[in-house]
This record gives structure tokens, sequence and C-alpha cells, in this order.
């Protein structure tokens, strides 16, 4: 048995240096360990070929699941930590297409994720005969299958791997077909298909700049979905299969296995059977509660740059905007605003509190918008904000019981994190908001941003006496212009954190700080407590932040969720986090972090929006012509365009790299002018969208194969995106290219996006002479679309337009389609909405009875087209509608000026 393969410490073969302890060298019972360089090749490797695994006993089952005792079969292995003897395993058929597996030790002591932080479904079972997958199991030694039912394809197979559990350390593995289509795993920028070779995947928050491939970055979502072929019918099913452990871990895919490593806690799987991966993530969100959705108006364009010098750069840039004819939406102002970088506090000379609001009164009355950054990090100085956090006792505390507050140096120099299990934390963080946020007071944001929340820290490793480092620091007026080399941070030592440990520092429970280097952080291994807070920090109640290191950012975003909503009660909070993890998008949604103005960027920007409808946060986006590095003009323009349909548009940058608001450049303003005009026509759809995402979990953009998922030529597509599951987007891809290499899903009914042109799909297709203001879209048969028949300069203007209804037949001349309107931003709207649905079975239009119609929220028709008909038809029946029929786009367009109400028929003959 190659049961090592993969696991621990052979990871780290090759790699040029790494350190890592182990109880076995330093000698059980020996609390002060001993450091050791390990470099390349690694000789050292734990025994985990001497684990026995367990033996199952005292099993008893009932209609809805089953419990049993696992009991150590023979002798410990203590592979990284120390072997649990007694483990109890339950199985819960929870809904029809859920099985709920828990493998945890009887004791109960190992840490569970909380259930007030993720939420778990109350009391869900159903009878094991409705259930649409079977758990299987041996006894000994214990392993276990997950089949599904409908064809007997065993989705899930541990019984070529012994189960291990220890304090620190649990491994767990399933066989996979050898070419697996696997997704998921994230955050991640490795391609969205993930390779299934020698492949590993860490999860362990970190602030990733440049969001490097290869490497674990700000999220964790251990959730993933296997798109497989089915033995017996040929036809291609999913099923996806999530583990609610917030402890770092590896999972290694390799030579047909899948295999969890992780370094503590209890094995809490969700099987979900899919069969469609939207259906996944509607079943995630049934586990994790429903994602909050953007306001209406949250859809339209931000513009963001981390170095804007002072309040006047903010007005200017507003300006800029209209004067250029761009659609400005929401001005958003980084760190920048603060005084010297504390949170709560405005700059009084850059920022000057009446001056920034006389800004913010300007957007709101121009119904435009505003948003700030705050980060968790309180700056350690004597202000208002700190010493009330003090007061109340929320900050982390030391690691060595002194009962001193913990220090990092993060933004403002020293500062503290905020320990979000405390009782007091979120109570202060309300007030603080609305304080700091007041309407008439303070500054009135619309939304707000939250960043460094992995917790991110700039001290490579805070050592024994952090204190004394940072006392010698004072908050840097300008601090460091990036963090692309973090250790340069003024006044701390410039050398590497590995090299000091290297020295001889001893600590207790090193295992607690590295976690035995076993998860390959940072690709390279790195110390866990690297750039973040300690892992042998406690949190209230007795919780170590080893254990919930990856829950921090997801914390702070539900408290961040309750001082948004008490501000403003029932206004939809728009808040995008930078660090997520499983069921981050109840609260919140996300901006994938510091991407780089880089082609191969703006490729990945796709993949890793793609990844989030897996993840279940459906508003998200990266930064629009990147934000390390320099943009270009044509980078930026191409950019504008790709990312049309991405749920969340923000244009923002770093302080060191070139200014790049859309109107800086020709190709670039008329890029976004035109991507604007396109995509705030679509608002309406798109927050129909959201509406399914916010009521049933549906995402909003989709990987071609999930509408495609026979077509094998569709599984590794990452260059394109379907939005709305109806329309197609696929960008130039390359440099000073003006084609695009794309995929059409053959016998398939499209039309080209705006001409509204018939194309039969012909697989892979090359689109040529695409101008730096285009990008090809394509709208597929069978949708019906509502579009605003204009755009224009705001969302609340777009609200205003008349409809058009683009009818698209599919290949039997069928569509459908529906819209939802509200008021654009309560979170609770009552009865006052309208919702419509669409038919069109060839001959007639119909809106379905039993929707539910607002006169508040009209749907005013300008004109409907039907596409792809024949000259000879004719609209009957519908008084004052005038036809048109082009014969180069076969559109129909029906002139109606009048509203749609449930129950409208038009009839075609
Ligand atoms: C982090 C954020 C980035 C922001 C910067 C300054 O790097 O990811 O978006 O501009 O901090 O606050």
């Amino acid at each position: 048995m190659r049961f090592h393969l993969g696991v621990g410490l052979t990871a780290l073969v090759g790699l040029t240096s790494a350190v890592s302890v182990s109880k076995r060298e330093a000698g059980q019972g020996t609390e002060e360990l001993v450091f050791k360089h390990i470099t390349s090749p690694v000789s050292h490797t734990a025994n985990v070929d001497a684990c026995n695994g367990y033996s199952m006993s005292d099993v008893s089952t009932s209609d809805h699941g089953l419990t049993a005792t696992l009991q150590l079969i023979g002798e410990p292995c203590n592979a990284y930590g120390n072997d649990i003897e007694t483990l109890t395993l339950k199985v819960g058929y929870e809904t029809e297409d859920r099985l709920h597996v828990t493998i945890a030790d009887t004791e109960g002591k190992q840490y569970q994720v909380p259930e007030d932080v993720v939420q778990r479904p109350k009391h869900s079972r159903v009878e094991k005969g409705k259930a649409k997958l079977r758990f299987e199991f041996q006894e000994q030694p214990f392993s276990f299958r997950v089949l599904r039912v409908e064809d007997e394809e065993v989705l899930f197979d541990t019984q070529d791997s012994k189960l291990i559990f220890e304090d620190q350390y649990l491994h767990l593995a399933t066989k996979i077909p050898e070419d697996a289509n696997l997704y998921g795993l994230g955050q991640h920028n490795d391609a969205f298909k993930l390779a299934t070779n020698n492949y590993t995947r860490t999860l362990w928050n970190r602030d990733a700049f440049g969001i490097p491939p290869g490497s674990n970055v700000y999220g964790s979502h251990p959730i993933y979905q296997e798109h497989r072929r089915s033995s017996s019918s040929g036809n291609y099913l999913t099923h996806g299969v999530a583990l609610l452990n917030s402890h770092g871990m590896k999972v290694d895919v390799d030579d047909g296995k899948l295999s969890y490593n992780v370094l503590g806690g209890v094995l809490d799987l969700y099987f979900f059977a899919g069969p469609k991966p939207s259906r996944i993530t509607e079943q995630l969100h049934e586990v994790v509660g429903l994602p909050v959705t953007p306001p209406y108006w949250g859809l339209g364009l931000h513009q963001c740059r981390y170095g804007s010098g002072d309040w006047i750069e903010i007005a200017q840039t507003i300006a800029n905007y209209s004067e250029a004819g761009i659609p400005l939406e929401t001005q958003w102002t980084d760190i920048d605003y603060m005084d010297r970088r504390a949170i709560f506090s405005t700059s009084p000379s850059l920022y000057p509190r009446q001056l920034l609001k006389q800004v913010i009164d300007v957007l709101h009355h121009n119904n435009q918008h505003y948003v700030v950054m705050v980060d968790p990090a309180t700056a350690v100085r004597d202000y208002g904000a700190y010493d009330r956090g003090n007061d109340l006792d929320v900050f982390l505390k030391r690691h060595d019981g002194s009962g001193a507050v913990h220090q990092n140096v993060v933004w403002p120099g020293r500062a503290a994190y905020p320990d979000w299990f405390h009782p007091n934390t979120s109570q202060w963080w309300v007030d603080e908001f609305k304080t700091f946020f007041n309407k008439d007071t303070g500054v009135d944001i619309d939304a707000l941003w939250i960043d460094m929340n992995e917790p991110a820290g700039f001290l490579p490793y805070v050592e024994a006496n952090p204190d004394r480092i940072a006392q010698e620091q004072d908050a840097p007026p300008r601090p460091p212009t990036t963090r692309a080399s973090p250790y340069e941070v003024p006044g701390f030592p410039a050398t590497s954190p590995k090299t000091k440990r290297a020295g001889g520092w001893a600590f207790v429970n090193e295992k607690l700080l590295n976690g035995d280097g076993s998860i390959n952080h940072d690709g390279v291994s790195s110390n866990l407590s690297d750039f973040t807070a300690r892992t042998d920090l406690t949190h209230y109640g007795g919780i170590r932040e080893y254990a919930v290191h990856n829950l921090y950012g997801l914390m702070m975003s539900k408290a961040s969720r309750e001082a948004m909503l008490a501000r403003r009660p029932n206004k939809k909070a728009l808040i995008l986090t930078r660090s997520t993890f499983l069921g981050s998008g109840r609260y919140t949604s996300h901006w994938h972090g510091d991407n780089l103005s880089t082609w191969d960027h703006y490729r990945w920007a796709i993949r890793l929006m793609l990844g989030y409808s897996i993840y279940g946060m459906p508003m998200n986006g990266g930064d629009i012509c990147g934000f390390g590095g320099n943009t270009t003009e044509t980078l930026c323009a191409r950019w504008a365009m790709a990312a049309i349909l991405h749920p969340f548009y923000r244009n923002h940058n770093n302080i060191d790299g070139r200014p790049q608001e859309f109107y800086r450049w020709n190709l670039t303003t008329q890029a976004a002018k035109r991507a604007m005009d396109i995509r705030y026509r679509l608002l309406d759809a798109y927050y129909t969208a959201f509406h399914h995402a916010q009521t049933k979990g549906t995402p909003v953009v989709q990987p071609l194969f999930w509408n495609f998922g026979q077509d094998v030529e569709t599984f590794g597509v990452e260059t394109q995106y379907m939005a709305m599951d109806k329309i197609l987007v696929s960008p130039v891809t390359d440099e000073n290219s003006t084609s695009v290499h794309m995929y059409l899903p053959k016998d398939t009914q499209w039309y080209k996006f705006d001409s509204w042109t018939p194309v039969q799909g012909q697989g892979w297709t090359d689109i040529e002479n695409v101008d730096y203001d285009e990008v090809p879209m394509h709208l597929i048969g069978g949708s019906i679309l509502p579009l605003r028949n204009e755009s224009a300069m705001t969302t609340k203007d777009v609200r205003q337009k008349d409809f058009v209804i683009i009818v698209a037949p599919d290949d039997e001349g069928q569509a459908k389609g529906d819209l939802y309107i509200d008021d654009g931003e309560s979170e609770e709207v009552g009865e006052q909405f309208t919702y419509i649905e669409m038919h069109f079975n060839g001959h007639h239009l119909v809106v379905q009875d039993d929707g539910h119609y607002d006169a508040a929220y009209p749907v005013k028709v300008d004109r409907i087209l039907f596409l792809n008909q024949t000259k000879q038809r004719q609209v009957i029946g519908t008084d004052g509608a005038e036809t048109n029929y082009d014969e180069e786009s076969k559109v129909l367009t029906v002139t109606l000026q009048s509203e749609l109400r449930p129950g409208t028929r038009i009839e075609l003959q």
C-alpha cells in the first residue's frame, strides 16, 4: 500500500528549504522541541504506514441513518499527533440529495466549526429509501463508500487507505477516476478544472499578493464538484463533497486518489447528489444558508485606487468620470482616508471630515454611492476606537498568558486583532460603525469593504517578544508602498523568520505554530504563523487560533453585516471581504484580492470568478485592469470588455502602479462606455438572476460545461463564461490580438448579442476583427431576455427606462424567461415586487397568470423582438402594435408600448 504517497512531509521533497519539527525527533514528553532545517531531499517522513486504522462496532441503524463506534486497531502510530482511540461515526440521510457523515472523537474534545458561525440545518432527515445517495461500510478495517442510487456509481470510496484520526492530524482518502473532472477546493488561482496528478491544494488563508497559482490564497472552501461519466448510463452527472473543517489542510490529488490531510478537528462531510453542478451549489446553500445579494446599484461601475492622496483627488476622479461620459456608480476610498491608517478615523489634513462629507453629499445628490475600507487590525495608539475596544477586552491576547494585547504590524504600524469570539467584540464593532459611519455626523457610506482579514500581518513571524519590536516602531506616516516584499517594513528586521527560528528559539508546542509544515503553506511549507496572528494565540473560550484561523474573515464578515444592518435596518448590505470560508456568502460578497496588471491575470479573472459559483458567493469579481503593477491602455480596455458581466465590476489599483481610471486613455474610455451601455441595459436580467440566488442559491455565472455537461470539449473551458445561464461571453485572450478562438457548443441555436442574428453552434470557432470596445457575446436559444431599451449615467435612471423583450427561440421554436423587480435595496420587500414568467411556444408569447404584479414596479414594454422569424409572420389581436421585419437579422419587431402583466398573451401567425 503506497499509503504515504502525497501525505505530509513527503510533499516537501525537492523544495529547497523548510523548517519542521516532530515530537518524535524531539523525544516524547519533551516540551522543548528542536528545530531542524530540512533541505532537499527530505529524509523525514512520518510513518503513516504504521497506522492500522479503526474497527467498527456497536452499529445502530435507523430509517434515517446509522451510528457506530470506531476503535483504533492495535498500537497508535502517532504520525503527526496522538491517535485518538475511540471515535463516533454518524451517518444521516438529511434530504433526498444530501448525505451527512461525521467522524468525531467520542469525547468531543476536537474542535468543530460552531453552528453560529457556519449554520447547519436543524433536524433535517429523510427516509433512507428516498435518498439519492447510499452509505455502505466495511467494518474491519473501517472504510466506507457513498453510491448514487440511480446508477449504483460509487462516488466516494475510502477502502484503499486507512483512516488516521489524531489530535493534530486527520487523514481520509477516496478513490476517484484517474482523469477525474474535478473542480473547486478554493480559493485558488489554478486551472478551473483541477489537475489530477501530483496536485496539492492547501487551504490556509493568507494575504497572497499576486494571487499566485500553485498556492493557498485568501479563502478556504473545502468543497469539490466531480463531473463523472456514469459507467452504466454513459451520461455525465455531477456530485459534490464538502468537508466542514476550519483547520489548515492539504488536499492531495494523485494517481486516482483524493486525500484529505487536515491539521485537526473532526471529519464533517456532506455529500451532494447534484446531478447538475448548479444544483450542488444550491444544495450547499441548504446547509450553510442562502447567499446575500447586492442592491441594484451594486451592479453598477465601481472605481477605486489605493493611493488617492486626498479628498480633492477623489472629487477629481468623480468629476473626470462625469466629464468623460462614463457612468460611475460608486466611488471607493482605500485606507488613504484614515488618520495614519487607523480604522474609524479620518486624516484631518488629507480627508477633513467636512470636506469629505461634501464629496459624499454630492455623490448622493447625483444618485451615486460611496464606500470605504475597514481593516480588522486596530492601531495600538491612544485613540478612541482602540481604547474602547481595549476597555471591552476585545483584542487577542499574547500567547504567553501575560494577558497583554498581542501585537503585529499592519497598515497603521503597531496593531491589535479583534477577537471575534469574544462576546463584546461584535457590540464594539456595531457601536463603532454607528458612530463613525453616522449618516449626519460621520462618513455616510453606502457599502463596506473589509480587507486584511486572513488576518494579515506584516511581520513574517511575531517572535517571542513582539511588543518590544513593535514599540520601537512608530506608526509610519506613509507605510510601505507595497507588500510584495513584506519583509521590508520600516524599522523591522529584514531577515526571514525561518533563519531566525533555526537559530534555536524554543517554543512550547511548536506544532501549534507550524503544524509540522505538513500542509505546504505558501507553496514552501512556510510557518503557519507567518504574516498572520500566531497560531498559538487563544481566543475567548479557550479556542486556539490554530483551529479557527480560516474562520477569521468569515467572523469579521458576520460582525460587519450586523453592524451595517444596525446602521440601516432592512437595507441590502453590500460588503466586500477579502478572506472567506465555506458559508461566507451568507454575510458577504467578495473581490478576489491583489491580482496583477498582466495578460495572465486578465485571463485568470474568469476562473477565479467561476470558482465562487461553486463556493456559493454569487457577487464577486477581480480588480479590473489589474491591481499590482502597471496596466496598459490595451490591457485595460480589453479587461473593461471581458468583465462586462462579472457580477462585481470594479476598477482598482495599487498605490505604486500607474493610475488606471477608465477615462485616462481613449481606448479604455470607449470600452468602458460600451461595456456599461450593454451591462446597464441588462441589469434587470442580472437582478432577476440574483433574486434566484437569494431565494434558492442558484449561481449567477456559470462555466460553459454547466450548461453543456455531455460535451467533453467544454469541461476545461475557462476563458469564456456564461452569465445568467443565457449569455456566453468570449473575450479576446491575448495581447495585440483582435481575434478569439472560442467554443460555441454544437447543435445549439445561438444569437449574436445585439444584432440578434441567429448562429448555429459549430464547436471551436474563430471570430476576427474584435475591436477594443467589443467582446463577443452570444445569447442561447430558448431564452427570453428583458433589456432596458437605453442605458443611463446612473442605475437609478436606468430603472426609469422602458423594456425591450428579446424572444430567442431554440431549435424547436420555444423560449422562456422571467423578470423580477423590486425597490432594488430592501432586504425584505413583502408584497412589493413584480415577478413575471414568460413562455413562447412558437405561436404565443404568454405571461403566466400566477405571477405577482405591483404597479409600482411596472413592466412597460417598448418593443418585443422575436428572433429567427420568417417574413410572413404577423402579430394578431394586439391593438396598436406595429410590426417590422428585418430580413438580414431575421428579427420581427413588435412595437408594443404597453405593459406586460400576468395573463398577457401575444399571438403570432
Ligand atoms: C490590500 C488589498 C488592496 C488594498 C490594499 C491597501 O492589499 O487587497 O485591495 O488596496 O490592501 O488597503
